[in-house]
């Protein structure tokens, strides 16, 4: 069946809870922007195109409260992860049709359809990419999970399967919360598409030993010239698929664009808290006495990529610059 990361369920926002998978699959149904919020902050709901999804109805539930307002909800909701511009997109959406009076839960809907929509023809501009490429690595959870359905790295995996490719894809295992081993590798098994888990560390003998044709990576802010953050870890395969002749892509809809952002230098990276380093599966595994640094994101140089799948096609960094110039920004 296929995969959805979150839904509107009879005035509540319901969501998978990202945090439990593969183990447990609990849907969460939230009625306020609080608990919309805390889903967000708690990666219950995370990649970028679905953060931005869940913030748009945030959005429309405080709407629907009272004493709320557009601004203070806003506020409360850009405050909950820096990185992703797609979180920033929705709520501006949903913000600006609140303020001019039109129906902000119409407006959450709508971005949801946008965005699910853009992220299949994703897929169908990407299939033809891996037909003779069919050996592919990505790295954290580019799926239907991060982006409420169909994916953005995964999304052209899923539409050249569906026409033929003997696809088989190494999935970085993604330290340190496993998106790659808990949530990419349970939609692949789910849709019985053929992968292996690997150890990130394992990237670069894969890339090396040329069982990789090509990668393809989400992403959660793309800068002007093509410079963009993704999951930690990303800058490092993408220097090693360069060295070893193999094609990088990135996919991602309008919404990861930060056409304002002229390069990568500036984009804000979340660090998160260091337990998520020093422990495994809740155990602590560092000496107490070890600190830790965890950022989230790194900004891999626009350099290192083949080109950008995109809702429009498939276009290199230097095409970037002329398409972002004609898409509305909100900050
Ligand atoms: O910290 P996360 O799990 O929200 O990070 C997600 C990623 O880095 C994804 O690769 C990115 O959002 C692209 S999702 C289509």
């Amino acid at each position: 069946m296929r995969v959805r990361a979150l839904w509107w369920d009879e005035g509540r926002l319901a969501l998978l809870d990202q945090r439990l998978l593969p183990g447990r699959e609990k849907i969460l149904r939230l009625r306020t922007v609080a608990a919309v919020a805390n889903a967000i902050r708690t990666m219950q709901v995370r990649g970028a195109p679905a953060i931005g999804v869940a913030a748009a109805y945030g959005m429309a539930l405080a709407a629907a409260q009272p004493r709320s307002t557009p601004e203070k909800t806003a506020k409360l909701l850009r405050s909950t992860r820096p990185t992703a511009y797609d979180l920033f997109v929705g709520i501006e959406t949903v913000r600006a049709a609140w303020s001019n009076g039109d129906d902000p839960l119409a407006a959450a809907h709508a971005y949801r359809e946008k965005i699910v929509e853009e992220c299949r023809k994703i897929g169908e501009a990407g299939a033809s990419l891996f037909q003779r490429r069919p050996n592919v690595l990505t790295h954290c959870n580019a799926g239907a999970l991060a982006t409420v359905e169909w994916g953005t790295a995964l999304a052209p995996l899923r539409v050249a399967r569906d026409r033929g490719a003997k696809l088989f894809v190494y999935v970085d295992e993604t330290r340190p919360l496993l998106q790659g081993s808990r949530l990419t590798a349970w939609e692949l098994a789910r849709e019985h598409i053929r992968h292996a888990v690997i150890a990130d560390n394992a990237a670069g003998y894969f890339l090396r030993t040329g069982a990789v044709d090509a990668v393809i990576v989400g992403a959660d802010r793309i800068a002007r010239n093509g410079d963009f953050a993704n999951k930690i870890g990303t800058y490092e395969k993408a220097v090693v698929a360069r060295e070893n002749g193999v094609p990088f892509y990135v996919a991602a809809p309008w919404s990861t664009f930060d056409g304002a952002r002229p390069d990568g230098s500036a984009i804000p990276v979340e660090e998160r808290d260091p337990n998520e380093v020093l422990e495994f599966g809740g155990r602590r595994t560092a000496p107490l006495a070890s600190r830790a640094r965890n950022p989230a994101f790194d900004v891999t140089p626009a350099k290192f990529v083949t080109a950008f799948v995109t809702p429009d096609g498939v276009l290199r960094p230097r095409e970037l610059a002329a398409r972002l110039s004609r898409i509305a920004r909100p900050e």
